[in-house]
């Protein structure tokens, strides 16, 4: 019975000494592999220059390693990321590394609240993290039921899609008015099926304007 308990006791030592280091690795390894990537995206992947670097903080993993594998097919046209994806640079497995790391990334939508313990420097970094789009001018109202009806199916309720579907919410407006713009013209293929007759095609340019408007203001609902 000692024998065993000594040796339950050494090895959960030994898995304790372990575990967190093959953790830090991973972490370290992904924030490599993303190093290239925050020049754009930034350093949490919160985007920039008012969406013309999309963010890709809490962005669907799934999502995302499709549309970089459409990057690197160019069956998704992206010339400024184009030589970040090429096989040799940025292998499948890296890409799923990566998107599931950003995946995880939270970047909160209210001031954080602070304890009186926190320093300033952990005060500031939470600070920088917060990322709020500001509104965008159309019909709240009117654009919620257009989304509820038309989008909501999809992209989800709160509009922070699922799976293949992308999070629309907390994604600066240009970007999503510019990616409607790449569908409509067909750049982009948003619902491969029913191409020309797809629900973006069915939308006043109002329409659109309010649904973007919309999404801006559902930016607080819990995660
Ligand atoms: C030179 C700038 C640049 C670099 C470096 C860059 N990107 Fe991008 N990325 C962009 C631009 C620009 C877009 C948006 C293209 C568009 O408007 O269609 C984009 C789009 C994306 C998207 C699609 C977002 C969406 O919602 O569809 C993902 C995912 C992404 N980048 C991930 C990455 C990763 C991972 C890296 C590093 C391996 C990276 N990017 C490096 C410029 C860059
Ligand atoms: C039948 C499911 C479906 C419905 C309904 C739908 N979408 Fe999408 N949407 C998708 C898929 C799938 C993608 C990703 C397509 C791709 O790979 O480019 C997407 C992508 C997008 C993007 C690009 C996001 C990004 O990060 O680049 C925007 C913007 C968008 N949808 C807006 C809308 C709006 C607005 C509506 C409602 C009027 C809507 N969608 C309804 C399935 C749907």
């Amino acid at each position: 019975m000692k024998e065993i308990i000594r040796f339950l006791l050494s090895a959960g030592a030994a898995l304790l000494l372990v575990a967190p280091s093959a953790r830090a690795v991973d972490l370290e390894r992904v924030k490599d592999i993303y190093g290239p990537c925050a020049a754009c995206h930034g350093e949490f992947g919160q985007g920039g220059k008012k969406g013309e670097y999309p963010r890709i903080a809490g962005q669907q993993p799934k999502y995302m390693f499709q549309q970089l594998k459409n990057f690197q097919s160019q069956a998704r046209i992206n010339l400024p990321m184009y030589p970040f994806v090429k096989e040799r640079d940025l292998p499948d497995e890296e890409m799923k590394l990566v998107s599931e790391w950003l995946a995880s990334v939270v970047l909160p939508t209210k001031q954080p609240e602070f304890k009186e313990t926190d320093d300033a420097l952990t005060r500031l970094l939470a600070m920088e993290k917060v990322m709020i789009i500001p509104r965008a001018e159309g019909d709240i109202e009117l654009g919620g039921q257009v989304y509820q009806k038309q989008c909501a199916a999809c992209h989800g309720k709160t509009g922070l899609g699922r799976g293949m579907f992308p999070m629309l919410v907390g994604q600066y407006t240009n970007y999503l008015k510019r990616q409607i713009d790449a569908y409509l013209k067909s750049e982009r293929a948003h619902d491969e099926e029913v191409m020309k007759e797809g629900v973006l095609f069915s939308l006043s340019e109002k329409d659109i304007q309010d649904v973007l408007a919309y999404l801006t203001s559902i930016q607080e609902v819990e995660k």
